[in-house]
């Protein structure tokens, strides 16, 4: 799906080029470097693609993070662990590269695929997929291990934990590894594609990290036996009380999101983790009710043990975007604390964004309404009763733009992307919805060069889009009866050249 933009056609050779000089990627970041749309306090990756979040995991008082890379331009090719760490999770340092696939034959020769991070002691344990192509292009998935020194030194375990199951499909990927609550045991989740391509997750178990891993069986959830055909990004999470299922599932309609069939959700339940079943306490909700968002990870080894703090790839599989003629693409959310309330997760983001807020803006209107958009702020919002409209990267007049919207009775609020100039993905549907329990109190609004997260009565709801606006396109209006503060935000990642 191009959504009308040019796709570069990817020879294989040249998806999955072995990356052999760091310095061949130079000339390539310092073209991307300049463009307009490079991210302020958004993770980013120097060249090429990132997708997922992975191994985000707290150790040696620093949050580590690492994400999907494939160096050599917007093209799903040959996938490294990028390593990236940050004390406060607001700001952060890239450290470069840590997974790199083998050549040749190994587990790993045609990617180092998603996974998640354990510590022990004093190294950390990353869990991965180790994306095999035989020479006829056959692709087994094993489930890798490595360990990485504080020193930065990594060593992959020379044997798999564990190899593909032969009672599925080879969409067999993404381990993430959960110490059950209360217990010592160890549990490896993983998303699966069933030979009657159905999507489900499986569940290995062991009592040392590092080795005697055991096949338990199929994750059972009953009433999700037939819900999309891969279950990618899989996880349990246990949130104020409660259990979550966290997945992707791939290749589902969901009433409201056009055509698009990848969808980032979750239910809430009750794990039962000797009966290997997850008991459903409500439907499937999705996390996120914008258009660019996908693979949340939530962080492993967090102190407080009833909270989760989550962060997704601001993008989605199959799809084209406005920077890939540039040869680079995606970026990651905020990292969000999750609670829940009642039968929903709520998202906030953390409290130490506030750091990032430089000076207030004072806003000046003109006789219109109309005002400039900084290229990195965040905007708080507070509605009262009737109708809200408020047009973020308008042009000059408060034309065009992406419109987030209340009805008078505040019944439901929609997010509207088709105003802007550069639109992409437009198969995925324009427009996005989500009812109101309790009508519009507040939002508050990250923008970013290329990006803006809404937050919706605190954290009642978000949206999450990528958004690449004209060189006009910098205005905003508002409309409604409400008050509102702004202010810029500071540079969080350093922009260098670092592989
Ligand atoms: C999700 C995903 C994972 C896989 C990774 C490869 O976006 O497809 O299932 O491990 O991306 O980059």
């Amino acid at each position: 799906m191009t959504g009308g933009l040019n796709m570069k056609e990817w020879t294989r050779e040249e998806k999955y080029r072995i990356l052999r000089d760091p310095q061949e990627l130079l000339p390539l970041y310092e073209r991307i470097k300049e463009s307009v749309y490079r991210q302020t306090y958004h993770n980013q990756a120097v060249t090429g693609l990132m997708n997922d979040p992975n191994g985000f995991v707290w150790h040696d008082n620093k949050w580590h993070l690492f994400y999907q890379w494939c160096p050599w331009g917007a093209v799903h090719g040959l996938k490294h662990w990028y390593h990236i760490v940050s004390t406060d999770l607001v700001t952060w340092k890239n450290l470069g590269l840590c997974l790199i696939p083998d050549h040749g034959s190994g587990y790993d020769n045609k990617g180092a695929y998603s996974g998640s991070a354990m510590p022990i002691d004093d190294k950390i344990y990353l869990y991965y997929t180790g994306n095999h192509r035989d020479e006829d292009w056959t692709r087994h998935a094993y489930t890798c291990l490595a360990r990485l020194s504080k020193d930065g030194w990594v060593e992959k375990y020379p044997l798999p934990l564990f190899g593909e199951n032969p009672d599925y499909t080879e969409h067999q990927r993404d381990p993430k590894i959960i110490i059950r609550p209360e217990s010592d045991s160890y549990y490896i989740i993983i998303g699966a594609k069933s030979k009657e391509g159905k999507g489900c997750a499986l569940i290995y178990s062991s009592e040392d990290l590092q080795r005697g891993w055991n096949f338990l069986g199929e994750l059972k959830v009953p009433g999700f036996e037939d819900f999309g055909d891969m279950w990618e990004c899989p996880t349990i999470e246990h949130i104020g009380g409660k259990d979550v299922l966290l997945f992707c599932p791939q290749h589902l309609a969901i009433r409201g999101r056009g055509n698009s069939r990848h969808h980032n959700g979750y239910i809430l339940g009750k794990m039962d983790w000797d009966r290997l079943e997850f008991l459903p306490e409500g439907s499937f909700h999705v996390l996120d009710f914008g258009f660019d968002s996908y693979a949340a990870a939530c962080a492993n080894n967090i102190q407080d043990k009833d909270k989760a703090i989550l962060i997704a790839w601001m993008g989605l599989p199959d799809a084209a975007y406005p920077t890939d003629e540039e040869d680079w693409a995606g970026c990651l959310t905020l990292p969000r604390e999750l609670t829940v309330r009642g039968r929903r997760l709520i998202q906030r983001p953390l409290p130490e964004i506030r750091k990032l807020r430089n000076d207030r803006v004072t806003i000046e209107k003109d006789p219109n309404g109309i005002f400039r958009l900084p290229a990195a702020a965040e905007m708080e919002i507070d509605c009262r009763e009737g109708p809200h409209e408020i047009r973020l990267f308008t042009d000059e007049k408060g034309v065009g733009g992406i419109r987030i919207s209340c009805d008078y009775l505040q019944t439901e609020i929609s997010v509207d992307r088709s105003g802007l100039k550069k639109r992409f993905n437009t198969e995925d549907g324009e427009v996005r919805t989500r009812p109101l329990e309790s009508g519009l109190t507040h939002l508050r609004i990250f923008i970013d060069s290329s990006s803006v997260e809404i937050f919706v009565n605190d954290g009642d709801a978000v949206f999450t889009s990528r958004v690449f606006p004209d060189r006009e396109e910098h205005y905003c209006s508002i409309k409604g009866d409400s008050f509102v503060k702004m202010w810029t935000m500071n540079r969080a990642v350093k922009e260098q050249f670092l592989v």
